[in-house]
């Protein structure tokens, strides 16, 4: 049987981020882990402008080539893991901004999140984002991990993991797959 299709987006945008660390270290627990095929998305590169579509999503009727693009990527995946840090006690701009472009593609896809800030560990942008996967008709896993003081885990651009935290991180990737695999089905154009 196929394997299913995880895409890992990073979130942030900013230069000296810490999301491309994160990012990095989750896809090769991903890649270890084994259960589905693994593709990271960054943001950054994608450079999506803000939402200038003049069409509701929901219609799939995009005008510009950046969003085509964006639908053919996202049309791809089966699962996805969105590694978001936490900006003002929420999610940041960018991520929230590639969500709202697209519509049927995120549809009955299970979604995790690597949150990540200071003392609140990214749970206040994860909790924010619930609500919105939840709009789009995607399935969040029940599971997150969640990285507290980020500033001390990143060192020489690397991400400096722990036990607990590999290990939340394959709770949830188990979670995802799960759900990817059931789910295959219906995505899979038998029912959009
Ligand atoms: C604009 C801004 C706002 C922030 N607000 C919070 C916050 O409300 N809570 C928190 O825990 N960390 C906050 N931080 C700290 C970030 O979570 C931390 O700097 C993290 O590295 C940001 O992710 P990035 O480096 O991938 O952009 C903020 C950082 C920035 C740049």
């Amino acid at each position: 049987m196929q394997k299913p299709h995880l895409q890992i987006i990073i979130g942030s945008t900013r230069p000296g981020r810490a999301g491309a660390a994160v990012g990095s270290w989750f896809y090769d627990i991903a890649v270890k882990h084994d259960a589905c095929t693994v593709e990271m998305l960054d943001l950054a590169t994608i450079d999506l402008p803000l939402l200038d579509e003049p069409n509701h999503p929901r219609l799939g009727r995009y005008v510009y080539d950046h969003t085509k693009r964006w639908s053919e990527m996202i049309s791809a995946g089966d699962a996805f893991v969105f590694v978001v840090p936490e900006y003002n006690r929420g999610y940041n701009a960018a991520t929230k901004n590639a969500l709202d472009y697209l519509c049927r593609e995120w549809r009955r896809k299970p979604v995790g999140f690597v949150g990540y800030g200071a003392v609140a560990a990214g749970s206040r942008s994860i909790q924010g984002l619930i609500p919105v996967v939840a709009a789009l008709g995607m399935i969040p896993a029940a599971r997150s991990v969640n990285i507290p003081l980020i500033n001390r885990m990143v060192t020489d651009g690397e991400f400096v993991s722990n036990p607990r935290l590999d290990e939340s991180a394959a709770e949830m990737l188990d979670e995802l797959s799960s759900w990817a695999t059931d789910l295959g089905a219906t995505h899979r154009g038998a029912d959009r």
